[in-house]
Order: structure tokens, then C-alpha cells, then sequence
């Protein structure tokens, strides 16, 4: 079992900077010799030679358009070659390496003829479109690329969009007035944290997980820093109170690893700038590791089908 590294210190989704630096803290914080323990080979490909920060534009306009475009081809052609020859983690950069990420993880699933499913865990949808968005930051915007809205002119045409049933949010909680419009009317599945609150974030989870195993897909997860409470991960602009525990994060990551479904992963919006003496950092390294396969004891094997 191999995985492949691939960094993105893209910091143009958004103008606040400092994910540029991101790759970097994950390989500081030790991911490399942590999938070894855990007995990955780890193929680490460096960071790509993406178009770096960008000076603010107004607000309300769109900013680093061409940038974003430029990182979305070099994200999709990474993410093609990779993805036949082992387990690619994206290492992020901020959310808007996603327009690229699932792009090229999408037309290497349709080549194979499987559906491609994707976790979006996040406090936000990123279902803006570059018409529809109030900041002008584009990494507000990926699901709505990746599943073929319109407005994305001048982007790489998408070999395969995600059908919106595909999609599943978990820890929404910040949503603007046009996304949540979006979300009603279209088949995505969107967990809120009340739901969590309510019902726990173990059942849905499963639901979702069973629907992939039935369908015989593959699955990207994409995790937000912001996904997390901000007690435990200040490391990230978009901070919103209410989110994911360590215990909550901590359990999704374990029951991904045991559905053995997922297939890519990108980890997005750390910002180290704003980190605490590297907590957020270490924190999302542990939580890769609980995908990939630490536990404290083995479970009884889970079957989805
Ligand atoms: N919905 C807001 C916007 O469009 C916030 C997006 C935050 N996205 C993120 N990847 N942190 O700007
Ligand atoms: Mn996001
Ligand atoms: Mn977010
Ligand atoms: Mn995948």
C-alpha cells in the first residue's frame, strides 16, 4: 500500500494568506513517518509549481481568477496521475485546490466506469459559483464546479461531474442564503451540526457510507480545518464556533478507515501563520493517521453491502 503526497501551496482561493505555507507543516509535523508506522510506503511528490499569493483584489470582486484556473489544470493533471498509482493525500493550500483535486479524481472514475462519491466535512457547502459568490473568494466554490454549474468559464471543462446525490456534507454550519437554495433542490445529502447534535455524526456517516459500498464507488474526502471545533484547530481564516470535536473527527476518520471506500483525500485551509505552536497541524496529521488505519484496539469487521 502506497501513498502519494502531493503539495499544493495555493493561496489564492481567498485573501487572507498563509495556506501557502501548509504542505510544509504537514511534513513538519511528522505525516510522512506516521503513514510509515502505519505501515504506508509514502511516496512524498514534492509541491507543485503553482502561481503563489496574489495581492487582494476590492471586495466583492473576484480574486485571482486566472491564478485559481492555472492551479485547477495542474491539480487535475496531478491528481489523474496519481490516483492509478496509489493513495494521493493533497496537502493544501487553501479549499479551492478542490476544483482541481476532484476534477482529475473524477475522470480517473468515470475511466474505470465506478461513480465517484465525495465527504465534503466542512463548516461550509463551497457551493458558490464565480456568479453567486458576495467575497469573491474561490474557495468557496469547488462543489459547485466539480458537480457542473454553470459560471465557471475559462476552467478546464469537466470530464465527469459528480452527480449532486454523490455529495455529502458533514458539519455545515455557516451557509449563505444562495447555497442553502442550491442545497434544497438538489439531492445532496447536507448534515448540519444540529443533526450531529441531535442524532450523533456515527449514523449518518454509515448511511452515506453504505449508499457508496452499495454503489460500488470510489470516495474522495475533502477535510476542512475549519470542519473542526476552533478550540482544538485555530489554525484556519474561517474560523465558526460549534464544530466538530476531537472525538467526533477523531470517529469519522476510524470509520472511514474500516469501510475501506476511500480512495484520494485532501486536507485544505490549514494555515500555519495562525497555527499555536503547531497544534492544528499535529492535529490533522492524527487525523489522517485514524484514516489510515490507527486504532487503539480492532474492531469486529463492518460490512456496508
Ligand atoms: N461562503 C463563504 C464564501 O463564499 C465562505 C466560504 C468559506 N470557504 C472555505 N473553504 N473556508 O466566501
Ligand atoms: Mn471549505
Ligand atoms: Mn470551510
Ligand atoms: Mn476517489
Amino acid at each position: 500500500q502506497k501513498c502519494i503526497l502531493i503539495g499544493a501551496g495555493m493561496d489564492c482561493g481567498k485573501r487572507r494568506r498563509g495556506c501557502l505555507m501548509g504542505p510544509d507543516a504537514y511534513r513538519t509535523a511528522g505525516l510522512i513517518d506516521t503513514l510509515g508506522d502505519l505501515g504506508w510506503q509514502t511516496e512524498d511528490r514534492g509541491n507543485l509549481p503553482g502561481p503563489t499569493w496574489v495581492a487582494d483584489t476590492p471586495p466583492g470582486e473576484l480574486h485571482a481568477l486566472s491564478e485559481t484556473i492555472t492551479w485547477t489544470r495542474l491539480l487535475s493533471e496531478a491528481a489523474q496521475a496519481a490516483i492509478g498509482q496509489g493513495f494521493p493525500i493533497f496537502l493544501g493550500g487553501d479549499h479551492a485546490l478542490s476544483l482541481g483535486t476532484v476534477a482529475g479524481v473524477s475522470a480517473h472514475a468515470a475511466g474505470q466506469d465506478r461513480p465517484l462519491f465525495v465527504l465534503w466535512l466542512d463548516a461550509h457547502p463551497d457551493i458558490n459559483t464565480p456568479t453567486t459568490t458576495l467575497s469573491g473568494n474561490l474557495h468557496g466554490t469547488p462543489v459547485a464546479y466539480i458537480t457542473g454549474q454553470a459560471g465557471f468559464d475559462g476552467f478546464p471543462t469537466l470530464t465527469a461531474p459528480v452527480p449532486p446525490e454523490n455529495i455529502c456534507f458533514i458539519g455545515l454550519r455557516s451557509v449563505d442564503a444562495s447555497e442553502r437554495n442550491f442545497i434544497a433542490q438538489s439531492g445532496m445529502t447536507a448534515i448540519d451540526m444540529r443533526q450531529i447534535d441531535e442524532h450523533g455524526i456515527a449514523a449518518p456517516l454509515s448511511a452515506f457510507l453504505a449508499r457508496v459500498a452499495t454503489a460500488g464507488g470510489m470516495l474522495h474526502v475533502s477535510l476542512d480545518v475549519d470542519f473542526l471545533e476552533p478550540a482544538i484547530a485555530p489554525a484556519v481564516g474561517t474560523t465558526v464556533p460549534g464544530g466538530a470535536t476531537f472525538r467526533e473527527a477523531h470517529l469519522v476518520m476510524e470509520m472511514l478507515h474500516d469501510s475501506g471506500l476511500v480512495s484520494s483525500l485532501d486536507l485544505v485551509e490549514l494555515n500555519p501563520f495562525l497555527d499555536d505552536r503547531g497544534r492544528t497541524a499535529s492535529l490533522m496529521v492524527d487525523l489522517t493517521a485514524s484514516l489510515f488505519g490507527r486504532r487503539v484496539f480492532d474492531r469486529p469487521t463492518r460490512s456496508h453491502s
